[in-house]
């Protein structure tokens, strides 16, 4: 059976990753806004993921004997000043979750929650790819300083994303 704490601390990421899921949800319908499809839809399916990841979380407290308790999500911000504000702003989210996660990690430890510790290493090597993703969006968006004709190009690029090959266990 999982500690008080340690279900409270992850009833507290369910509700990080219920809003990284409604932050990028925002921004899809922000591109959707400014007609670039392929930036939407690559943010649709990144808040797809993070629906993915509320499911393991949820599905491994249960296992646990935790119980779920679901908090209001936060309303996220609805418009960024260009495709680079945006990333930007992902990819600061995605290095605060991977503190979340790594915050985890520690108290797993500290609690001898050996079973947590080992949950919680997909979720390391996770946010490593997270992070790089954004990241790697965002050097390209500076390497173009704006040209249109970049942008464009990306957008096309970035419409062929297809779902993670690494679906989330069934609750
Ligand atoms: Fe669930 Fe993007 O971290």
């Amino acid at each position: 059976m999982i500690s008080q704490a340690m279900q409270d601390t992850f009833n507290k990421q369910i509700n990080e990753e219920l809003f990284s899921a409604y932050l990028y949800v925002s921004m899809a319908n922000y591109f959707e806004h400014t007609s670039l499809k392929g930036f939407a839809h690559w943010m649709r399916l990144q808040s797809e993921e993070e629906l993915a990841h509320t499911r393991r979380f949820v599905t491994y407290l249960n296992d646990r004997g935790g119980r779920v308790v679901l908090d209001a999500i936060a309303a996220p911000q609805i418009e960024w000043d260009s495709p680079l504000a945006a990333f930007e702003a992902a990819y600061e989210h995605e290095c605060h979750i991977s503190a979340c996660i790594n915050a985890m990690v520690t108290q797993s430890v500290e609690e001898k929650d050996h079973a947590s510790h080992a949950f919680l290493e997909w979720f390391v090597t996770e946010q490593v790819e997270e992070e790089a993703n954004a990241d790697d969006i965002v050097q390209q968006l500076k390497l173009m300083d704006g040209a249109p004709g970049g942008i464009f190009m990306m957008d096309r690029e970035l419409a062929q994303r297809s779902a993670s090959a690494d679906p989330a266990p069934a609750e």
